[in-house]
């Protein structure tokens, strides 16, 4: 069996760091590979830090073409809906997710990947995230509902052994900026409707409206996703990091193309109270195949 990045599965952690990078002019993209493979989390058995490290897929693929499967795109276009609503492709050279106790650990581990980073890949966007009141999204609305439990995440998620990266998965890295004022002045039961469930409980309402966001990202239509999303932002500026990983591509992208009333013309209600500011994919390679250079730690 394939190990994947255990910090893809680390639940409960209160702080969060995403840094995306671009590679330096002139350097090879091994050597990013390289640097990457190379971070370790501190050894500690108690206020750790988990790393994910992603790589914008052609460029994983150029390093390592038979360690991913063939069909993974960059976000390298524009997601534009009918009626122009667009969310910006701002694809990255690598990530790396960054997960802990506190944002004090979190601060100086990432001071230490920026470092370790630096003569190689600069950062081009840093989000710090946290969670609000455990497991609300900053709309207020339970976020992570309809996710699979751990025990089926994983087969959700990760490659399957006999394939071509197995072990690995596929990110969606998407940060979104909500527009508070106007969210909150709407009573409850319209953000219900846009959102497809209560506020309270998170029940799903049974006469869901087709341009709430739970009917236009349903599972059953799209295929299944593990969602890792946090919330980021200071009072007068905040939303969403919507951090979607998935097997195979296509739920991901179909699910992007869906919002955007793509799929049959209905555009998700959510896009209209919050824009996507940012959208990236990254491949995440098993632990093994992350170690392209043999780099073991
Ligand atoms: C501002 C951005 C977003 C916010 C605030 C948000 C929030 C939520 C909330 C509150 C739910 C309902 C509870 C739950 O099942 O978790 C939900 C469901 C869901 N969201 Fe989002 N979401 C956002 C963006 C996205 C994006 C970009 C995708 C996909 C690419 C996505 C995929 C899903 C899926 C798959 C579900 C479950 C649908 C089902 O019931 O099968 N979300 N989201």
């Amino acid at each position: 069996m394939s190990t994947p990045q255990g910090g893809i599965f680390a639940l409960g952690t209160s702080s969060h760091a995403y840094l995306e990078f671009d590679l330096r002019e002139g350097v090879a993209e091994e050597a990013l590979a390289s640097a990457l493979a190379g971070l370790r989390e501190p050894r500690t058995t108690m206020g750790g830090v988990n790393l994910v490290m992603g790589f914008r897929p052609t460029l994983w693929r150029a390093l390592q073409p038979d360690a991913m499967p063939e069909a993974i795109e960059d976000f390298d276009r524009d997601v534009v809906g009918p009626d122009d609503f667009t969310m910006p492709a701002t694809q990255h050279d690598a990530v790396v997710w960054l997960s802990g106790s506190a944002y004090d650990v979190i601060f100086d581990m990432s001071l230490g990947v920026i470092r370790a980073l630096g003569s190689v890949a600069s950062v081009a966007d840093e989000t710090a995230s946290w969670p609000y009141h455990h497991d609300l999204d900053l709309t207020g609305f339970i976020d992570g509902t309809e996710n699979p439990t751990l025990i089926d995440a994983a087969d959700i998620v990760l490659i399957p052994d006999g394939s071509a990266g197995a072990g690995g998965t596929i990110l969606l890295l998407q940060k979104w900026r909500h527009d508070a004022a106007t969210w909150t002045s709407l009573p409850v039961e319209r953000r219900e409707h846009v959102i497809g469930r209560r506020l309270a409980d998170s029940t799903e309402l049974e006469d869901k409206p087709d341009d709430s966001h739970v009917a236009r990202t349903d599972q059953d239509v799209f295929g299944k996703i593990f969602r890792r999303n946090t919330p980021y932002g200071t009072v007068l500026d905040h939303g969403t990091m919507f951090v979607g990983f998935a097997a195979e591509q296509r739920p991901l992208s179909a699910m992007l193309q869906s919002m955007a009333g793509s799929t049959n013309g209905t555009r998700d209600a959510l896009t209209r109270y919050t824009t996507p500011l940012t959208g990236a994919y990254y491949f995440v390679p098993s632990a093994r195949d992350l170690r392209v250079d043999g780099n073991e730690g």
